[in-house]
């Protein structure tokens, strides 16, 4: 690897876009190719984000020897094909969340990580966010004391959209559970771990889409209420709290730019503006975890990735939230 970290993009939708502004950010970053299944759609993405490569084929991304990481930006249900392609040839893989849509396609991903020997992390940002990042420090040093109670949610209104496109569409592993649900289960998966009994409940649309979730996640001294939807927005905050303090993430939680913690009757408020949207953090994770020789991040490792898919599937199965394609 050069000096530059040469990053490819493959699937120039909606993150894409978002994820190309923030890379351009990173100093040692460079977009050095994009991929789309449309040769013109390609060619018009990297005239408008100046990236010098254009390709109409994913494949021919993965072939190009430059490329040192791939930024894997389809719909879920490609997530581990593609991913596990780029890693046969040789790729460092960033995947957007859900890294695969069931424990079964992240347990074969990892597996092709390690028989490539190469890095691969999923694109959980929230992990990296600068105050996500200070809340899990206070609630790991004990500054609110043991915890006992934690809310987060992540709903808006989604059911005007294209029953064809990817969220809604139950054939690309629509619904709000894996692609906003996600991020609820994250918070409380990484702040009390994994819970000892999970109760949940979700609705669904005509169409076979899961378009409401909500959960109870048990913990011995602990209870998190997390919800996911579709069908109405909510404000997106999160609420933690221990037996001596409490900590506010004001709306939209996952990509916060600050806090405030509640002890002793006084509110202290903290703001931690983010570098663009937010994406720079992760990208600067993947290039420090690659300038080490890492294969994973500590802070969102492989069994991290695994167990919270496995809580995603364990909700799934109480719900009956079946894909076409999983028969
Ligand atoms: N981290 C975040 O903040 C965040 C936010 C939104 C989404 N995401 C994740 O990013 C992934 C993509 O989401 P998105 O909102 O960017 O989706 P999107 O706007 O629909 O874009 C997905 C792209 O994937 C490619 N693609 C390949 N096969 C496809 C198919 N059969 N149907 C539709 N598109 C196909 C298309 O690119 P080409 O036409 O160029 O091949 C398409 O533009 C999802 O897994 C989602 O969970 C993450």
């Amino acid at each position: 690897m050069g000096l530059k970290v040469r990053w490819g993009i493959i699937g120039l939708g909606n993150i894409a876009r978002n994820f190309v502004k923030d890379l351009a950010l990173v100093n040692e970053a460079q977009i050095y190719a994009v991929a789309s299944r449309d040769m013109v759609k390609a060619q018009a993405f990297s005239k408008e984000y100046q990236v010098p490569n254009a390709f109409g084929s994913y494949k021919e991304l993965f072939e190009c020897k430059e490329v040192d990481v791939v930024y894997i930006a389809t719909p879920h249900t490609l997530h581990s094909e593609l991913t596990i392609m780029a890693m046969d040839h040789g790729k460092h893989v960033l995947c957007e969340k859900p890294m695969g849509v069931n424990r079964v396609e992240v347990q074969k991903m990892i597996a092709a990580a390690q028989r490539n020997k190469v890095f691969l992390m999923e694109a959980l940002w929230s992990r990296f966010n600068p105050t996500i990042k200070r809340v899990k420090e206070l609630v790991d040093t004990g500054e609110i004391g043991s915890l006992a109670y934690l809310h987060a949610d992540f709903a808006f209104y989604a059911l005007d959209r294209d029953f064809e496109g990817r969220v809604l569409n139950p054939k690309l592993a629509g619904g709000s559970l894996l692609d906003i649900g996600i991020y609820p289960v994250f918070l409380s998966y990484l702040l009390l771990g994994k819970p000892d009994q999970i109760l949940s409940t979700s609705n669904f649309h005509a169409n076979g889409a899961e378009v409401q979730t909500s959960m109870i996640f048990k913990y011995p001294k602990a209870q998190a209420i997390l919800y996911s939807g579709f069908t109405s927005r909510s404000e997106m905050k999160a609420e933690i709290s221990g037996e001596k303090g409490t900590i506010y993430i004001p709306g939209r939680w996952h990509e916060a730019q600050g806090y405030t913690i509640g002890k002793n009757n006084e509110n202290e408020e903290i703001k931690l503006p983010t570098t663009g949207r937010g994406y720079y953090y992760e990208i600067n994770e993947v290039h420090t975890c690659l300038s080490q020789g890492k294969l994973e991040s500590a802070l969102w490792s492989h069994q991290n990735s695994l167990d919270l898919i496995t809580i995603l599937d364990t909700v799934r199965k109480q719900n009956g939230i079946v894909f076409p394609f999983e028969g």
